[in-house]
């Protein structure tokens, strides 16, 4: 009988969860009552948001509860519906959990999956919430104009190494943060960043303000925390500033401290704007199809990093968080 694989969250973590915070085991499927379909699973996606849901403090969505499968991103396959909008066949991404089957009634379907002649995979990444996340990310928020100096931090990565592609497509100049030689590589040589700066160094701000002695006139800040406050002690005037992730911070609670940037913001001008892709969620078709053109065009370029099977899981988040992750992280289900 073929059964759920799942990886269920089996303790509460604080800070980022770890290998045996997660149970790997089996569960029967659930019939199919009218109205639902079934998904096989094909990827599963690890994203740092991740962390947030598998622990308790304060969020955007409440916490994933214990013994529940941990709620991710995921795309597969429909391969029995009772519903009428979904047929056997059809390729869907959405919030399907770490489950190899799931049981839905579509209220969890992102998108069905249009674009056959690229991989499925990339509706996880740069074809998913990676990708619209760095497109609106980039183009609401910061609006970044030709000629101007858009600065990135986790510039490697999933996100960023969109965003840095999309302000390249925009005529801006691309300054990117990044931590080891080989990411800083990538980014020269595979996503075209203009300037490399890795953050590992005593002068992280002066570093920057050489790359750009006229200040940066967009920050798309996905770390928080020190890398950060560098780059607040070098913004042009009128700088428009993107909060879209914290990977720096491992733990909210306490709320970190740090320099008040209040003085920094003032005489810049600036704009310090949070942004959340969810609020995005009317908007992603228009995102995507952008996207989609940009790589069968060949001007934008993205890496995956696949893990394998349902046992790779639990110690995928803890790999994204140590920075061990070379592009987009997704487990092969
Ligand atoms: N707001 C939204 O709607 C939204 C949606 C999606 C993603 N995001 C955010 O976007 C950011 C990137 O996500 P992603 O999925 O593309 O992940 P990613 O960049 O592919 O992977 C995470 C990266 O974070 C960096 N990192 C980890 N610990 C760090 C530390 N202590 N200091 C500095 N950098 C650290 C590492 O890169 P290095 O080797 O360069 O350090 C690591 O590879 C995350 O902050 C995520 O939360 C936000």
């Amino acid at each position: 009988m073929t059964t759920n694989r799942r990886v269920i969250l089996s303790s509460r973590s604080k800070g980022v969860p770890q290998a045996d915070h997660f149970t790997v085991e089996d569960a029967a499927i659930p019939t199919l009552s009218t109205g639902q379909f079934l998904i096989k699973m094909s990827y599963w996606s690890i994203d740092p948001a991740m962390r947030g849901w598998a622990n308790d403090a304060p969020n955007y969505l409440p916490p994933v509860e214990i013994g529940a499968a941990m709620r991710s991103f995921a795309v597969g396959e429909v391969v029995d519906s009772k519903h009428p909008d979904y047929a056997v066949g059809e390729v869907v991404t959405g919030m399907f959990g770490w489950n190899s089957y799931a049981v839905s009634d579509g209220s969890n379907v992102d998108r069905k999956v249009a674009e056959t002649d690229l991989s499925p995979s990339l509706a996880l990444g740069v074809l998913g919430l990676n990708g619209v996340t760095a497109y609106y990310g980039l183009l609401d928020v910061c609006d970044p104009k030709p000629g101007e100096t858009v600065v990135v931090s986790t510039a490697a990565g999933s996100v960023g190494s969109a965003v840095g592609q999309i302000a390249k497509i925009k005529g801006a100049r691309t300054v990117g943060i990044t931590s080891s030689e080989e990411k800083m590589a990538l980014c020269r040589d595979e996503f075209g960043y203009d300037e490399v700066i890795s953050y590992r160094q005593d002068d992280l701000a002066g570093a920057l303000k050489a790359a750009a002695p006229d200040g940066f006139d967009c920050y798309f800040d996905n770390t928080c925390g020190e890398i950060s406050d560098a780059v607040f002690t070098n913004l042009a005037l009128g700088a428009r500033i993107c909060i879209c992730g914290t990977a720096s911070l491992t733990d909210w609670d306490p709320i970190p401290v740090g320099p008040r940037v209040h003085r920094q913001l003032l005489v810049a001008r600036a704009r310090l704007q949070g942004f959340l892709v969810l609020d995005y969620r009317d908007r992603y078709g228009p995102a995507i199809a952008a996207l989609a053109n940009w790589i069968r065009d060949g001007r934008l370029t993205y890496q995956e990093h696949v893990l394998d099977g349902a046992e790779a899981a639990p110690g995928a988040i803890d790999l994204l968080y140590r920075g061990g992750n070379r592009g987009k992280l997704i487990v092969v289900v």
